[in-house]
């Protein structure tokens, strides 16, 4: 293997696709998607922590996503507060950090406080954050960070001629997260589907058949590889990369 092998992406996202066509192809309805996913993500956290992984954001559920039939909705809820219930205190063992983002108030008061929960429980931790993206959008994101920086410049506080990229990332859900090195989508699709579009700039983008409840290590591992032999150049030159970034 190249001299890449053993990189490990620091922060790795995944939009979670194909619940329903799994369902869908054993003959079930689409709720028993979702339920077989709980597993798979699981196994995902575990096997990221595991391996050195800092950050995992998981995509679980968008600001389009509300649009579905009511019904698919509530279940997709109701699995995240069951999730909530059964999961945090494993996740705690294992020093995993548990974060949320996305629109917080558009989430029923009940999951709303389970999540701040399981946030003030895990806050200490020194193992994985994982990040659960839930009524998130990319467009969501950008638009709450340029009202905050408005209201600060309205008040007087921040002079429009210091807005530049970093003012803006700081009023993004991931302030302080580096950003995602590895961006996996399960499903088939090859789109982004207004995830992470400030944060996913520069993302290696892996696009996976596989539907997300038959998601398993060895479709992580191959995820990996093509990471590690990828050259990540950022703009510059393959010979300015080789010869240590500032050639
Ligand atoms: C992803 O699986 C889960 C959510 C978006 C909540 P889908 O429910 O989108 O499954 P498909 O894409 O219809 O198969
Ligand atoms: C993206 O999946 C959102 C999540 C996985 C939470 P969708 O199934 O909603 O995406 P589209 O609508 O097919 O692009
Ligand atoms: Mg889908």
């Amino acid at each position: 293997m190249s001299q890449f092998a053993a990189r490990i992406p620091r922060h790795v996202a995944i939009i979670m696709d194909g619940n329903g066509r799994w369902a869908r192809a054993r003959g079930l309805p689409r709720p028993a998607g979702h339920r077989a996913a709980m597993k798979v993500v699981r196994n995902v956290v575990q096997e990221c922590s595991r391996r050195g992984v800092g950050y995992l954001t998981l995509f679980a559920f968008s600001s389009e996503n509300w649009q579905r039939p009511r019904e698919e909705v509530g279940l997709i809820m109701g699995l995240f507060l069951d999730a909530l219930e059964r999961e945090v205190a494993d996740l705690h063992e294992n020093r995993v950090r548990l974060r949320f983002i996305g629109a917080r108030e558009t989430l029923a008061a009940q999951l709303d406080q389970r999540m701040a929960a399981a946030e003030a429980l895990t806050a200490g931790n020194d193992g994985l954050t994982l990040l659960v993206a839930v009524s998130y959008g990319g467009r969501w994101d950008i638009v709450r960070a340029a009202r905050r920086l408005a209201q600060e410049t309205a008040a007087g506080r921040l002079d429009p001629a210091d807005i530049d990229e970093s003012r803006l990332g700081e009023q993004l859900a991931l302030a302080g997260v580096p950003d995602p090195d590895l961006m996996i989508r399960t499903g088939g699709e090859q789109r982004i589907s207004n995830f992470l579009l400030w944060n996913l700039a520069y993302s290696e983008l892996f696009f996976c058949d596989v539907l997300w409840p038959a998601f398993e290590v060895e479709h992580l591992q191959s995820a990996f590889d093509q990471f590690a032999a990828r050259e990540r150049r950022f703009g510059k030159t393959s010979a300015q990369v080789q010869a240590g970034g500032d050639a």
